[in-house]
């Protein structure tokens, strides 16, 4: 039986697709292999987004070599946005790939396999396919608890710093029928929460004969949110400048949408906002905010900022500082900024040093820790609803998340993993909860497994 390896890197998108790519394989007869070094075929599905995840795709690829000598038939290659943007230059970097298979191209690779000499040239696929239109429902035989599911994918917004669009092309929508379809079937095989997945989700936008009157993002969140078995739902990435109202009030209505929100402000500088292309600036930021919890106070909000943009000054600096200050974020994604390939921000002057950016980083993490931490404290003495995603870090620990998203461990039985449990919070760090176990949530869920 021929076997697989498959790694991931990236964000949720590259883990969806990845999970795809892996069960058009098993379809196909092939069987995970347990190590590197028992596959016929090892894949990493790469990404771009900034210098060094590339820099590390390459490293891990080039620690494959002394496989490769040793045994010439494995076949190996490289997937992803990495791949997409270095296409046919990929072969001189990493000269023994059989294979280079830009994100679009992925699920062409079970079929090519079969055909495909490991002795013979390389095969590079890039590009949008000219085969596939909507992408075919995906089920796992067994879903995970929380499952991701694609709804668009692409990136019209062309952010001055982000390599995405290029990479990834432009928006295309997947029908709703295909993902409600897709999500039953998710639901059927054991998952309890679904995460919609696209660049910017707002812009769903499928060709669609429902002439209904609002947005189809918020339509097709109704109808699953309807879907029996669904416990909790989720989506990301939205985008600041598209977020309607219709679906801000979507988090007092729809009982699934869980209470948390990841929405990149990137900067609380209206000049570096208006450099980073983003097209809105910190007061609408905040206006969604103030609307966002005026219709469900207890929303959990996660962002992302990116330091050293060019020409990004101390004043700036000090602005994105006090909006984090004013909007109180749960927790942030931060980065440096890295210069990519293609990108308007490449060519911009007044490039800040690594060091500047590396101190900058740090001062606005340390800020936010402190909020963090205040916020997660806010969380010690009430009862919140955890669904149990594994094992803790200590003996005898569950873990599992909250609503809000926040990670809370808690001493129980491993039986009560993949349900909901009531869970007094009892400490807290910048980083996660600890707590008590009240009860789980569904006694009947439980002991029916
Ligand atoms: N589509 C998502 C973002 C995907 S990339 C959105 O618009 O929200 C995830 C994050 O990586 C971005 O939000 C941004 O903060 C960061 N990022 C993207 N390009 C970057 C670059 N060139 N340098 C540093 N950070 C970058
Ligand atoms: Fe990149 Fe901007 Fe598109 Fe997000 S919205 S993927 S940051 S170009
Ligand atoms: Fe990376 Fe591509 Fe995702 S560049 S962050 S894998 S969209």
């Amino acid at each position: 039986m021929r076997r697989y390896h498959v790694t991931t890197f990236g964000c949720q998108m590259n883990v969806y697709d990845s999970s795809r790519l892996e069960g058009l394989l098993a379809a196909k007869g092939w069987a995970l292999a347990a190590a590197k070094e028992e596959a016929d075929f090892i894949f990493l599905n790469a990404c771009s987004i900034r210098e060094k995840a590339a820099q590390r795709v390459i490293a891990r690829l080039k620690e494959l070599k002394p496989l490769k000598k040793a045994r010439p038939e494995i076949i190996v290659g490289v997937g992803g946005c990495l791949a997409e943007q270095e296409g046919v230059n990929f072969l001189a970097k990493v000269p023994f790939l059989s294979l280079v298979a830009g994100p679009r191209r992925l699920e062409e690779i079970p079929a090519l396999l079969d055909t495909l000499d490991p002795h013979g040239p390389a095969v590079v696929l890039a590009g949008d396919s000219p085969k596939v239109a909507t992408k075919p429902i995906y089920t796992p035989k067994k879903a995970d608890l929380s499952s991701f599911v694609t709804i668009m994918e692409g990136c019209d917004n062309y952010c001055a710093y982000c390599v995405v669009p290029y990479l990834r092309g432009r928006e295309k929508s997947r029908p709703e029928e295909e993902v409600i379809k897709e999500v039953t079937q998710l639901l059927a095989k054991g998952a309890q929460e679904i995460v919609l997945l696209g660049q910017n989700v707002n812009s769903y936008a499928p060709n669609s004969l429902d002439a209904l009157n609002e947005p189809p993002f918020v339509s097709l969140l109704k109808k699953l949110d309807a879907l029996p078995g669904l416990a909790r739902l989720r989506f990301t990435t939205s985008h600041p400048k598209d977020f309607s109202l219709e679906l801000i009030n979507l988090f007092g209505t729809l009982k699934t949408l869980a209470p948390s929100l990841h929405l990149p402000l990137q900067s609380g500088s209206d000049k570096i906002l208006k450099a980073m292309g983003r097209k809105y600036d910190l007061n609408r930021y905040l206006d969604l905010v103030a609307n966002l919890r005026r219709v469900r106070p207890d929303i959990a909000l996660y962002t992302d900022i990116i330091v050293g943009f060019p020409g990004e000054t101390e004043e700036d600096l000090a602005l994105t500082i006090k909006a984090l200050d004013l909007i109180q974020f749960d927790a942030i994604f931060s980065f440096k900024y890295s210069d990519r390939p293609q990108t308007k921000a490449l060519n911009l002057p007044d490039k800040v040093p690594e060091e500047v950016k590396t101190d900058r980083l740090i001062r606005l993490q340390e800020r936010q820790k402190a909020i963090s931490l205040v916020k997660n404290e806010a969380h010690i003495g009430s009862t919140v609803e955890v669904l149990v995603t594994g094992l803790g870090r200590h003996p005898g620990q569950l873990s599992g998340r909250t609503g809000g998203f926040k990670i809370v461990n808690f001493l129980g039985d491993s039986q009560l993993i993949g349900h909901f449990s009531a869970v007094t919070i009892t400490g807290a760090s910048a980083t996660s909860l600890t707590g008590e176990l009240l009860s789980p949530l569904n006694e009947s869920d439980v002991l029916s497994d």
